[in-house]
């Protein structure tokens, strides 16, 4: 069984890393969503939400699941049995980071590989950072956030 890991912060998670996760589910036999803790950033919504949100944006692909995980993706995805992390680049700059973290999770798991998918065109502007924003101003979200993180969203009455 070929298993992906797609990690992020997915906080939150927006159509452009649901449609990386549909690519890569239709590759791999199993693809598991990995909602972790990046030190670098303060995030708007908690672990748990963020899973969850992640969770039901992901819940019409039957190989594909989500975790949370607080530690070093290497590790998750040896302890998962995956070989190959996917990530996403909208931009040369994106290309340019994901292949340094590329190279750091080689390092500490030679087995593991990355795989990096060149976002769609019409998902280059969207991003984690653009849904808060409209969450923020309460803006319509709307072809920015998937359908079923929306639905918890509204569930939560984040007034979005
Ligand atoms: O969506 P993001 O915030 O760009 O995702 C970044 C993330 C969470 C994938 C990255 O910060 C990460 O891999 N964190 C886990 C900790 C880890 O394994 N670090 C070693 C690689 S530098």
């Amino acid at each position: 069984m070929r298993t992906a890991v797609c990690p992020g912060s997915f906080d939150p998670i927006t159509v452009g890393h649901l449609d990386l996760v549909e690519r890569a589910a239709a590759i791999f036999d199993r693809v598991i969503v990995c909602v972790m803790v990046n030190s670098e950033k303060k995030h708007m919504f908690s672990l748990e939400e963020r899973l969850e949100l992640a969770r039901e944006a992901v819940s019409h692909l039957p190989n594909v699941q989500a975790a949370a995980c607080g530690g070093l993706l290497a590790d998750f995805a040896g302890e998962h049995g995956a070989q190959a992390l996917i990530k996403g680049a909208r931009t040369g700059a994106d290309f340019d980071w994901e292949l340094q973290m590329a190279q750091i999770n080689r390092e500490l798991r030679p087995e593991l590989d990355t795989v990096i998918f060149p976002a769609r065109p019409e998902h280059l502007h969207i991003s984690s950072t653009m849904a808060r924003e409209m969450i923020h101003h309460h803006q319509r979200l709307e072809g920015c956030i998937p359908s079923g993180a929306l639905a918890v969203l509204r569930a939560r009455e984040r007034k979005v």
